[in-house]
């Protein structure tokens, strides 16, 4: 895993975003995997810039999103559909039906969920997928114990879960319980990840998902296995990195960074 460590919010954001333009200018018609929450924020502001300043075109790109809340229609303020179109879709050019998001109101999730996976492998798979990570560990909606093997289905949140999303909602009570995620196996199976994470809060579970064993207690760290991934952290989430001084030799050595 690379490890790129920013010294704020801001510059992490722009560097993924850089990778995220780097890719749609030498392969235009990308599919990506977007996340939700408030880590990817900064770098769907970056990409907005981009769009409208220096004309990066999405005209041609696919995105499928991680998860959704179950039982929260399209259009509310907390859905992940809302969620996308404020954060970043109504800012760029892309085709609304190049757009993908898990239904949190489908009457058959099953059957959602397998058209969802293939969906994902008739655009091509996909090439790129950007992850958040929960502060316990979990990716996408894929909570501790999940399988590391697990495809696109519904979950129970965690407690912590529920508790560290209720900021975003009137009264905890109102938080869903559910969410319809992909899998682990379906986020590894990305060409290439970056993982992003930000903040003091999450520099138990990045250190646990980039350093620790690879376990389903920690979804995240199942990105250990997986060839090509860079990690965005800003320097509060990588305070607890064990290894952090190698990881910051080795951006400083990178060839081309000289
Ligand atoms: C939610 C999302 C995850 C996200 C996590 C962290 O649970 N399902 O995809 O990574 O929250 O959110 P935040 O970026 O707001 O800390």
């Amino acid at each position: 895993m690379e490890i790129i460590i920013s010294d704020t919010y801001e510059e992490m954001s722009k560097a993924a975003a850089r990778a995220v333009a780097r890719l749609l200018n030498s392969k235009p018609n990308a599919v990506l995997g977007l996340p939700t929450g408030s880590t990817p924020v900064g770098v769907y502001k970056e990409l907005a810039r981009m769009h409208k300043n220096e004309g990066l075109d999405f005209s041609r790109v696919t995105t499928f999103n991680m998860d959704e809340y179950v039982g929260l229609p399209k259009d509310h303020s907390q859905s992940y559909h809302y969620f996308m179109q404020e954060n970043l879709f109504k800012h760029i050019n892309i085709p609304p039906q190049n757009i993908y998001i898990p239904s949190g109101t489908t009457d058959n999730a099953d059957a959602f969920c397998a058209w969802y996976e293939q969906r994902i492998e008739e655009c091509g798979g996909i090439d790129m997928q950007l992850a958040g990570v929960g502060s316990d560990g979990h990716i996408a909606f894929n909570e501790p114990t999940s399988s590391l093997g697990s495809r696109t289905r519904i979950k129970t949140l965690a407690r912590s879960t529920i508790e560290d999303n209720a900021r975003f909602f009137e009264k905890v009570e109102d938080v869903p319980i559910y969410g319809i995620t992909m899998g682990v196996g379906t986020i590894l199976d990305a060409r290439k990840i970056l993982f992003l994470a930000n903040g003091a809060n999450k520099a138990d579970a990045v250190a646990k998902a980039i350093e620790g064993p690879v376990t389903s207690m920690i979804t995240a760290s199942a990105l250990q296995l997986h060839p090509d991934v860079t990690a965005y952290l800003d320097r509060e989430a990588a305070s607890k990195l064990e290894m952090r001084e190698y990881y910051e030799w080795i951006q400083a050595k990178k060839l081309g960074n000289n």
